[in-house]
C-alpha cells in the first residue's frame, strides 16, 4: 500500500526549532507499505517509483505522516478511574483505584477494558503502549490478546503487589511469581508483544515480592521491569519507613535488582542527586507523566536537568492514564511543555514529536522496529491535521514553519487532529 503526504520522522533528538537537520521531512512524501512493514519512506517521486505504476494510492495531503505515538506508562484498569476528584496520590489510590481495579477479578471485565483501552490508545494516534495490567491474571491475558488481534507492539505486565490495598487486589510473593513468569512464557516475544515485569510499587510490595520480582528480572533479562518511583512526598515517607534498612527510594529497587537498561520508572520527581546518578549508572529510564503530576499535585518533573547533567537520565513521556487525564500524546505534551515553563525553560517542538516516537522508542529499547520510518520497521503511523477544528484552521492559516506547525498541533490537538491511524500497515479509522 502506497500512502501520500506530507511524510515526517526524526533521525536524532533536535536541538532546536530549527534542527531541520534532525529531521527526514518530505513536504511531497509518500510511505510504501508491505506484510505489515516499510518499505521505503520520503520523496513521492522516489517511493512511487518503487511502488510500480500500477500501484494504489492513498492520499493523504495536506496532512502530516509520522510514526505512530509511543506511551511509555499507561494504566489499562483505570478506564474508569480518569478524572476522579480531589485527591493526591495514596488517597486516590485507595478512595479510587484500588476498588476499580478489584472489578478485574471479573475476566469478563477484563476482557471488555482491554478491548476498550486499545481502541481508545489508537484512535488518539497512539500504536505503542508500555501498560499495567490489574493484579489478575486474566486481565494480563485478556491485554496481549486483544494487542495480538490489532497486532501492536505493547510491552505490558500483572501488576505485582502483596500489601498495604483490599485483598480482591493483592496476590502474594509466590503466586505473582507463578503468574508472571506463566505470563512470560506464552506472550513474552510472541509476536509484537513483550511482557514487563511489574511490582506496582515499594508500597504494596513485601521484601519477599521485590526478591521474587527481582528473580523473574534475573531469569528473563530480555522483559522490560515497570514500576512508580518518587512521585509524592507522602508516598515517599511511607515508603521509607518500611525499607528502614536502605537509604533512599531508588535503593530499594537497585537492592532488588530491579534496575537496569529495561527498567521504567514512573514520575521520578523528588529525586536526590544520588538517586539520579543511580539511574544514570544503571541506563534505567525514568518517564515524565506530566498530566497526572499536575491532576495529582505530585511535582515537576526536571525534563532538562535530567537531560542535561553530567550523567544524563534517558528519558521518556507518558500518559499515565488514569491519574493522567488524556489519552493523547499531543494534549500531554503541551502539558508537558507547561511543566518545563514553570521551571524557566522551553521545550522545542521539533524535540517534543521527537521524544513521542523516536525518542520514547529508543528509551523503551525498541526503536528498530517503532518510533521511525526507516526501511524494514514495522508500518505503525499517525496522519495528524493540523487544521482539525475552526481555532486550529484559522490559527493555521498565520503559520510558516514546520516546527510551528507541530507546535500548534501540540498545543490545540487531540483525537481530533488523529486523521487515520495505521497500525502493522492496517488502517483502521477508513475502511481502505
Ligand atoms: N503509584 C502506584 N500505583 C500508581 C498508579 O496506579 N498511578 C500513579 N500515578 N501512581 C502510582
Ligand atoms: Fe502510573
Amino acid at each position: 500500500m502506497l500512502i501520500r503526504g506530507r511524510v515526517l520522522w526524526f533521525l536524532r533528538r533536535p536541538e532546536s526549532r530549527d534542527d531541520l537537520a534532525a529531521c527526514s521531512y518530505d513536504e511531497d512524501g509518500a510511505v510504501l507499505m508491505r506484510d505489515g512493514l516499510i518499505v521505503q519512506a520520503g520523496a513521492y517521486d522516489r517511493v512511487s517509483q518503487v511502488a510500480g505504476e500500477n500501484a494504489a494510492v492513498i492520499d493523504h495531503r495536506p496532512h502530516l505522516i509520522l510514526p505512530g505515538f509511543i506511551d511509555a506508562h499507561v494504566h489499562m484498569p483505570q478506564m474508569q478511574v480518569i478524572a476522579s476528584y480531589g485527591t493526591e496520590l495514596l488517597d486516590w489510590l485507595n478512595t479510587y483505584t484500588f476498588p476499580e481495579e478489584s472489578k478485574f477479578r471479573d475476566a469478563q471485565h477484563g476482557r471488555r477494558i482491554a478491548r476498550l483501552f486499545l481502541d481508545e490508545s489508537i484512535r488518539h494516534g497512539t500504536t505503542t503502549v508500555a501498560a499495567y495490567c490489574s493484579v489478575h491474571k486474566s486481565s494480563a491475558e485478556a491485554f496481549f490478546e486483544e494487542a495480538s488481534a490489532r497486532n501492536m507492539v505493547v510491552i505490558a505486565g500483572k501488576v505485582m503487589m502483596d500489601r498495604n490495598a483490599p485483598d480482591a487486589v493483592l496476590d502474594t510473593a509466590q503466586t505473582a511469581y507463578d503468574d508472571s513468569k506463566a505470563l512470560i512464557e506464552t506472550w513474552h516475544n510472541r509476536g509484537r508483544q513483550r511482557y514487563a515485569i511489574t511490582p506496582r510499587f515499594a508500597l504494596t510490595s513485601t521484601p519477599e515480592q521485590l526478591e521474587a520480582a527481582g528473580a523473574l528480572a534475573r531469569e528473563y533479562s530480555d522483559c522490560h521491569v515497570q514500576t512508580h518511583l518518587s512521585e509524592n512526598h507522602a508516598e515517599i515517607a511511607e515508603t521509607m519507613a518500611l525499607y528502614p534498612g536502605l537509604q533512599d527510594y531508588t535503593a530499594i529497587y537497585e537492592h532488588y535488582g530491579l534496575t537496569g537498561p529495561k527498567s521504567l520508572f514512573g514520575h521520578c520527581i523528588h529525586l536526590s542527586e544520588r538517586e539520579a546518578d543511580a539511574l544514570s549508572d544503571s541506563g534505567s529510564v525514568a518517564v515524565f507523566c506530566p498530566t497526572s503530576n499536575l491532576f495529582l499535585g505530585s511535582g515537576l518533573f526536571a525534563y532538562h536537568r535530567y537531560n542535561r547533567r553530567e550523567k544524563p537520565l534517558r528519558v521518556a513521556v507518558a500518559s499515565d492514564v488514569g491519574g493522567g487525564t488524556n489519552y493523547s500524546l499531543l494534549r500531554t505534551m503541551d502539558e508537558a511543555y507547561k511543566v518545563i515553563a514553570l521551571q524557566g525553560e522551553k521545550l522545542n517542538p521539533l524535540a517534543s514529536f521527537w521524544q513521542i516516537t523516536r525518542g520514547n522508542a529508543e528509551a523503551l529499547s525498541i526503536s528498530d522496529h517503532v518510533g521511525t520510518l526507516d526501511a524494514g520497521t514495522d508500518a505503525d503511523l499517525v496522519v495528524l491535521d493540523a487544521a482539525a477544528t475552526p481555532t486550529m484552521a484559522l490559527r493555521k492559516e498565520t503559520i510558516g514553519s514546520l516546527a510551528d506547525e507541530l507546535f500548534l498541533l501540540q498545543t490545540l490537538g487531540d483525537d481530533r487532529a488523529v486523521r487515520e491511524v495505521y497500525v502493522a500497515g492496517k488502517a483502521t479509522k477508513s475502511p481502505f
